[in-house]
């Protein structure tokens, strides 16, 4: 049903799926060090949902028939001078995964395979989600700079998102 070329390019995301799981959960670290427990919260939700989207992926590999190729990963950076920098960081990193997605939807397109065409559907409407969501808390951050009680507020705000599964049906 897919094509090897296919089933190696989404075994590829399965394994950067993986690790912006393991990124997000450095940046959790990082930030229980700064004594910001919403960000830490926020980044480990991040990490629960890029698990969440490698998971998905690995079962539609499995379920076409196909054998998942996991592979070892690089250190994530560890320190950020800002909680700023730490999520423009987290902005570019799903720029670059939105780009991949791009990538694979247009492979699935010239593969002609219809099924990966609908399976990532679902990945591009969730991109669009990942990049406005970290746009919104930079556009936060860099209104309170400098604001000590507004950053406490902001951190505060993101102690409130919890982990929501991928429905079952998607
Ligand atoms: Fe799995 Fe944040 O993209």
């Amino acid at each position: 049903m897919l094509s090897d070329k296919l089933v190696d390019a989404i075994n590829d995301q399965i394994q950067f799926e993986y690790h912006s799981a393991f990124i997000y959960k450095s940046m959790q670290a990082f930030f229980e060090t700064q004594d910001l427990p919403g960000m830490a919260n926020w980044m480990n939700i991040q990490f629960q949902e890029e698990m969440s989207h490698a998971e998905k992926m690995f079962d539609f590999i499995c379920e076409t028939g196909n054998q998942v190729v996991l592979q070892g990963m690089d250190n994530p950076h560890r320190d950020y001078t800002s909680p700023l920098e730490a999520f423009e960081v987290a902005l570019e990193h799903e720029q670059i995964v939105t780009s991949r997605i791009n990538a694979l939807m247009d492979l699935a397109q010239q593969e002609k395979s219809h099924a990966a065409q609908i399976f990532l559907q679902w990945f591009v409407t969730e991109q669009v989600e990942e990049e406005a969501t970290a746009n919104h808390i930079i556009a936060k951050l860099k209104r309170v700079e400098g604001d000590g009680r507004g950053l406490i507020m902001i951190d505060q705000e993101l102690a409130q998102r919890t982990f929501v599964p991928i429905a079952a049906d998607n």
